[in-house]
């Protein structure tokens, strides 16, 4: 979705923030724009295609302002067109104004703007924007040093939606504002100079401190200072959060890909994220969680909700909840969730999980799950994010910024998190048997095993090399390994834009059968040992239709019929997607290179999907 940066400090902003813009290149966008102030007022490029496209305006290196904001668009008001590009400015071409986020009632705005004078030069909602703080601003008789932020704040209380919005003026040509709500924004913080940005990998390497904002909190920001303001403009304080990611783990560090390098950062997410709340010898702890046996005991369900990926590692969690501690779970996607009247009560628990945490439909289902009365708990990577924000609880992953778009280390990641929350149920519940040990330990060797996964899929390229060309690929699963059909299923599509679907092995003679001929790939994961025969049954009958076959197993098969088979280690089947999903995502890997296509920034996607 959009990005947004915006630098006020003693440098020239521009080149800053043109380098800030193709950090968020993959967020997804088509067109970026920059605003600066210059000393005869403000100037303002932008045009559609990519931030290289911005970088070879003519003139555009001429620029010497220090404050300045720029913007990724992702359309949804509008076609990627220059007028449609961000920033935009008030018919006067005294405010420059960049949002990230949706106006519900901008019709209704432009009709009132409209009727006051003001025209509309693109289609997109935000243009109403610095024709409000323009309206707002000379309405305001008192010319005092708070006459922007005014301005500024009328404005934004007249929009409904989703925002967050950087805005400069040529009238204060010292300060910059900032707001948001419902839209991820953060700050930056450093002697001097103050760096802007919608999410905190694209700045990283200039401040690893953090000021993060609540919904409708305004901020003044100078050079070395930053103001804050709750909505009624009363000051408030604000400390900055020093984050733990360094700035080489938000580069490529010699991989060819991000998606490539997240693959191999696996182990070392699993490890961080496992982090010291498991051990062999001591009871688990969630520092984050104040869950009683009274509590957990007079729970009804339990809702794992969320979108893509994040759901699939639901589904895990889900099986790991009720298997381990026998309470009802259900997983929901969660644009659907939210507007399926879900049965909730203080009897429920909600569980959220959110790489970003910034997915408006997870965000929303969140909202109403508390509406309706029950406990949210957040799992998510980002400290601060929205979601962190609205949830009762969080808890992190920490498998460091996942910058391409197709996640990875984030899913395997929300795997064991929420494996070892299973078992802290169980330790809360005194429920848990000697079995649980065994458990515990075959999480704590995940790190070495997901190496040694690495290693046995090394040439998996090769097979991709046969299967490229085609046009339909299936997995199957029975079980556990169903849900890993469905993200390697996902995964593929993704990236390489071949058509894929996913189903349960024994569903496939219900109806998909009909589709298997020669000319189609069928990957199946078998990890179960109680169900293994019956997906090789399975695949024999795909064999027999004329279909190639790849593998993915941890039993003892018979090899030789399939094309292709990936022994990958053995381990506790709870846990068993963080493995078989290794071959899965490098596949589709493998796939995306060989079609030449960019596995990082796949076609129609964004990375955080901050609109419904
Ligand atoms: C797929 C993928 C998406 C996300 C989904 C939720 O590779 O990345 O399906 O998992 O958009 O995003 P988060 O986890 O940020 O809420």
């Amino acid at each position: 979705m959009c990005g947004i940066v915006g630098y006020i400090g003693t440098k020239k902003a521009t080149p800053i923030l043109i380098n800030g813009l193709l950090r968020l290149e993959y967020r997804g966008y088509d067109s970026a724009g920059i605003s600066t102030i210059e000393k005869d007022g403000l100037s303002i490029m932008k045009d559609k295609g990519r931030v290289k496209n911005l970088s070879n305006i003519p003139g555009i290196d001429d620029l010497e302002g220090t404050i300045g904001i720029a913007h990724t668009r992702w359309a949804t008001h509008g076609k990627p067109s220059k007028e449609n590009s961000h920033p935009h400015m008030d018919n006067s071409k005294s405010f420059s104004v960049v949002h990230n986020g949706i106006i519900e009632n901008y019709n209704e705005l432009r009709k009132f703007l409209g009727d006051n004078g003001y025209t509309f030069y693109s289609e997109t909602d935000t243009e109403v924007i610095p024709n409000l703080i323009h309206y707002y601003y000379s309405k305001d008789n008192n010319n005092d040093d708070e006459k922007l932020l005014r301005a500024v704040r009328s404005a934004v209380l007249d929009l409904k939606g989703s925002f967050a919005i950087e805005v400069i003026s040529k009238f204060d040509k010292d300060n910059m504002i900032v707001v948001r709500k419902d839209s991820p924004l953060v700050i930056g913080t450093c002697e001097d100079e103050n760096y802007i940005s919608s999410d905190i990998p694209a700045i990283l390497s200039f401040t690893r401190d953090f000021y993060l904002l609540n919904d409708l909190e305004f901020v003044v920001l100078s050079r070395n200072n930053a103001t804050f303001y709750d909505k009624d403009l009363n000051k408030i304080e604000k400390d900055t959060k020093t984050i733990e990611w360094n700035a080489s783990a938000a580069e490529k560090d010699g991989y060819e890909d991000y998606m490539l390098k997240e693959i191999h950062e696996q182990p070392t997410a699993i490890r961080e994220t496992i982090g010291s709340k498991l051990s062999e010898d001591a009871p688990i702890e969630f520092d984050e969680l104040n869950f009683n046996k009274e509590y957990l005991s007079s729970l009804n369900k339990i809702y794992i909700v969320a979108c893509g990926t994040a759901m699939h590692a639901g589904l895990a969690g889900k099986n790991a909840i009720e298997k381990l501690c026998k309470i009802p779970t259900e997983v929901d996607i969660a644009s659907e969730f939210r507007y399926r009247d879900p049965i909730i009560d203080d009897k429920t628990l909600c569980i959220f999980i959110s790489q970003s945490g910034e997915t408006a439909d997870t965000i929303a289902a969140l909202k109403l799950s508390k509406e309706k009365g029950a406990k949210t708990l957040a799992v998510t990577n980002v400290i601060g994010s929205s979601i962190t924000r609205e949830a009762d609880y969080s808890i992190y992953t920490h498998a460091g910024p996942e910058i391409a778009v197709a996640s990875t280390k984030a899913y395997t990641s929300q795997v064991v998190l929420l494996n070892v929350l299973a078992l802290y149920f169980t330790q809360i519940l005194g429920c848990g048997d000697a079995k649980l040990n065994d458990l515990k330990k075959d999480i704590l060797d995940l790190p070495r095993k997901i190496e040694e996964t690495l290693k046995v899929c090394e040439n998996i390229g090769e097979f991709a090399k046969e299967v490229y060309q085609e046009h339909d690929v299936f997995f199957l699963g029975r079980g556990i390994d169903e849900t890993v059909a469905k993200e390697g299923s996902l995964k593929l599509k993704e990236i390489s834009y071949i058509h894929s679907e996913s189903y349960a092995a024994g569903e496939l003679k219900h109806g998909p059968i009909a589709l298997i001929e020669a000319g189609i790939t069928v990957i199946s994961i078998m990890t179960d040992s109680k169900l293994v025969e019956k997906t090789v049954s399975n695949i024999q009958e795909v064999i027999t239709r004329g279909a190639k076959t790849l593998v993915i197993t941890n039993q003892k098969v018979d090899q030789k019929m399939f094309d292709k088979t990936i022994v990958i280690p053995d381990t506790n089947p709870f846990i068993s997607p963080i493995l078989s999903v290794v071959p899965l995502q490098l596949f589709a890997y493998y796939i995306a290179k060989e079609k030449g296509l960019d596995v990082d920034k796949p076609r129609n996607l964004a990375k955080s999907v901050t609109v419904e």
